[in-house]
């Protein structure tokens, strides 16, 4: 479970996440929460019956829609730590990769129409987004802050 003590991230007024110093991720970051939560209530709502028709076309259309924003903002973030030579960029990279890759899991899952809308998915996205931005992604909030970006 996540340290607080050790972490001590700056939050973003009275908002669970961490303030990482650049705007545009921070922005990026409440809208990838925003659709962390929208994916929780999904799940939530199918946990108990099959979903129809209609449940398959928002689970399509917000699964795609969150794919998408997280590969743009996985590339806005790596970009930036390129352009400024951020020295953990190769292992950062990698923790993205991995998330990517999880997320195409749930995606062929999805696009078999063979998923379960039970237990730890309603929780996968804010928990991995939770951490990845309060420890991870907080570690650069200095290095950029030094080199002016906000
Ligand atoms: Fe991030
Ligand atoms: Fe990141």
């Amino acid at each position: 479970m996540l340290s607080f003590k050790s972490a001590r991230p700056r939050q973003i007024g009275n908002c669970l996440l961490a303030d990482v110093g650049v705007n545009a991720c921070n922005k990026q970051h409440l809208r990838l929460a925003s659709y962390a939560v929208e994916f929780h209530e999904m799940v939530e709502s199918l946990a108990e019956k099959e979903p129809d028709k209609q449940d398959w076309r928002q689970i399509d259309a917000l699964f795609s829609r969150i794919t998408r924003f997280v590969a743009v903002h996985f590339r806005e973030e790596e970009d930036l730590m390129v352009k400024h030579g951020y020295p953990d960029y190769a292992r950062h990279r990698t923790l993205h990769e991995k998330f990517i890759k999880d997320l195409a899991n749930v995606q062929s899952q999805i696009n078999n129409r063979n998923i379960r809308f039970k237990g730890k998915l309603s929780t996968m996205l804010w928990n991995w987004l939770f951490n990845h931005i309060n420890v991870e992604d907080y570690k650069y909030r200095e290095f950029f802050l030094e080199k002016g970006v906000k």
